[in-house]
């Protein structure tokens, strides 16, 4: 059996910023908009008005300070309130590839490997912007990897439940490196017109390199254990799907077709589920609180890691402890703890153990036990 290692991780992130000062003025502006258009059935009480967001709201809620985003103009349009992407050639390399490529030239460049080292793409996001074929053979094809490459789709726990995957192959293995890459456009599946998550989202792409511990040419984490758990829930849902693209005639939009969820329960029923699923897998590895240097969670909203922070260490972590990257990119579904993990990971000392934790929709939870080996 092999040993299977982080040896390289790398971040792409989209040169535009929406600051949540420039997103409450556009969102307060469309709701203007709407609630003139709509005057005289807001009057007869067919129709509710719509509330202005607040930017202390947004802040107080989530951590959330700004996200980065593909495009900004069409967010920011009260007219428009979607990214406007160019709908690319099939000859052409698709959004996601090309996200997913600059991600993993990253971390391929970290752990000073190239492309003949690598066996296995695996794309693992929570949305694919086509049915097939996979973006991850197009990432594949881009990279000049030979082997194989599929996509796979856990929501927000994509990262973790795709180096669970990748580590299990590598441990057996039936390959030798993988890269596991997470370019999520969240802000094509965000609903920018409803107030209560039109501040959740950003667009990023990361992408994990895991070869055998012996391939490694510099400082890696060693994958000291994997675990991944699914309950079902309708809480975090999003219909669109290809048996649900056709509209009944004279529907416009349907609300169902993007990310939809119920915060407060998601909240309260995941908090447990994570809490339970790290402490159950710590407690099998016979890692104690004091063992842990750093945790790398989930990044969807600030208190909601404060509580899962502090029920692990059994104490308030230092925020050196538990660093969160939300407020800079806000949720961005499964990449988040990967981006946390690529920046602040560095400066572990050998034999530094940590835990790397995703959840969100499924439900869905997977923990990676990594150690320093410097
Ligand atoms: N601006 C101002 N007020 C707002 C608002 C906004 N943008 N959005 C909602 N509000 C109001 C609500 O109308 C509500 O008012 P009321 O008390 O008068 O009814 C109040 O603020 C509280 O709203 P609520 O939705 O209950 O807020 P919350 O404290 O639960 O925070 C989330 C909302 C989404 C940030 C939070 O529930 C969350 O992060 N949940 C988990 C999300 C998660 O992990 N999801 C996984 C996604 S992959």
């Amino acid at each position: 059996m092999n040993t299977p290692a982080i040896t390289g991780t790398g971040v792409f992130t989209p040169s535009e910023v929406i600051t949540n000062a420039e997103l409450v003025a556009a969102f307060n502006a469309y709701v203007d908009l709407f609630n003139a258009e709509n005057a005289d059935e807001i009057a007869a009480g067919t129709v509710a008005a719509k509330e202005y967001s607040s930017e202390d709201f947004i802040f107080k809620a989530s951590g959330i300070q700004q996200r980065y985003v593909i495009d900004k103009t069409g967010v920011l349009d009260p007219k428009v309130m979607h990214p406007l992407l160019r709908q690319r050639s099939d000859d052409e390399p698709s959004l996601m590839a090309e996200m997913g490529v600059k991600a993993a030239q990253n971390a391929l460049a970290q752990a000073g490997k190239s492309a003949k080292d690598v066996d296995l793409v695996i794309c693992a996001a929570s949305n694919m912007e086509r049915a097939y074929p996979a973006v991850a053979i197009e990432i594949q094809q881009q990279l000049g990897i030979s082997g194989f490459a599929f996509d796979m789709n856990v929501a927000c726990s994509s990262a973790t439940f795709g180096i669970q995957a990748a580590a299990d192959m590598v441990r057996s293995g039936s390959i030798g490196g993988a890269l596991v890459i997470n370019p999520e456009i969240c802000s094509a599946h965000l609903e920018w017109r409803d107030r209560d998550c039109h501040f959740i989202f950003g667009d990023v792409a990361t992408a994990t390199l895991i070869e055998t511990a012996q391939a490694a040419t510099g400082p890696y984490f060693e994958i000291k254990s994997t675990r991944c758990a699914t309950e079902f829930s309708n809480n975090i849902r999003n219909n669109n799907g290809y048996l649900r693209r056709s509209r009944p005639a004279g529907m416009v939009d349907r609300r169902d077709m993007q990310f939809m969820q119920n915060g407060r329960k998601v909240f309260k029923e995941v908090l447990p589920m994570v809490s339970d699923h790290i402490a159950a897998h710590m407690a099998d590895g016979g890692v104690q609180a004091a063992d842990l240097k750093r945790l790398w969670l989930h990044q969807a909203n600030k208190t909601m890691n404060d509580f899962i922070g502090k029920k692990v260490l059994g104490r308030t972590p230092e925020p050196s402890e538990q660093p969160n990257i939300l407020q800079d990119y806000a949720n961005t579904s499964s990449a988040g703890s990967i981006i946390a993990f690529s920046k602040y990971s560095g400066d572990l000392e050998d034999g530094d153990r940590g835990l790397i934790c995703s959840f969100g929709a499924g439900y869905s939870v997977g923990s990676v036990l990594v150690e320093r080996h410097a």
